[in-house]
């Protein structure tokens, strides 16, 4: 009698944890589940606001008193295609101001070694931004450092490699976060090679 009661009460543990467990695992939803929850939007503009991305991919314009500012029509869309594209002139290219005159470029169009490189458009606009991209495209994107998860390489100075080391819970909150702001069509001209 004393080993049945042991091993119902056995039996009854080993059940209860399971039940547990499995209710658990119901509970935690899969981290590739869209919610656009207001919490995940809040975590997304964090994120997008603690590293800075509106530094690179949001042009700016003059603001009420003089400093440029970030151009809240325009936000995450990207080196503006109508604006003209810089020129370098080679005596920069050689001098040890080099760096000094990166600083000087709109922060939307970066120059590295030898490319005149454009921030992407990040708003949900269909054909020029990230408005088809499914959430796995955009994770990956970050994840591989390649367009769309599997196409080509993303250049320097998009800092995909740190950005890699973000949860998916957060990767997903910024991907709802862009995908709930205005869409700006704003085609971003592939890099240039500055010399060969
Ligand atoms: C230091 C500047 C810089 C910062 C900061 C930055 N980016 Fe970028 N990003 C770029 C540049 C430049 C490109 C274009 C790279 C290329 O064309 O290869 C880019 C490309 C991308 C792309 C790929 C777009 C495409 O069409 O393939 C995504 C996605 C992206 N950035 C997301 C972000 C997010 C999200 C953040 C912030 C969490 C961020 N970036 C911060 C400069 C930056």
């Amino acid at each position: 009698m004393k080993n049945i009661c042991s091993i119902l009460t056995l039996s009854s543990l080993v059940i209860l944890a399971l039940v547990s467990a499995i209710a658990v695992s119901c509970h935690r939803k899969p981290a590739t589940e869209l919610t656009y929850s207001p919490e995940r939007i809040e975590i997304g503009q964090a994120v997008v606001e603690g590293w800075n991305c509106g530094f690179c991919h949001t042009p700016e314009i003059k603001g009420p008193d003089g400093k440029p500012m970030p151009d809240p029509k325009r936000l995450m869309s990207g080196y503006p295609s109508d604006e003209e594209v810089p020129t370098i002139p080679d005596m920069v290219i050689t001098s040890p101001e080099w760096m000094e005159f990166l600083d000087n470029l709109d922060s939307t169009v970066w120059a590295t070694d030898n490319l005149l490189i454009f921030s992407a458009n990040l708003t949900p606009a269909d054909e020029t931004g990230i408005g088809t991209w499914t959430v796995t495209e955009f994770v990956e994107t970050i994840r591989q450092g390649r367009h769309r998860g599997i196409e080509r390489r993303i250049k320097y100075p998009m800092p995909w490699q740190e950005l890699s080391e973000l949860s998916d819970e957060e990767l997903l909150s910024v991907y709802e976060y862009l995908m709930t702001l205005e869409p700006v069509n704003n085609k971003v001209p592939p890099s240039i090679v500055l010399f060969r």
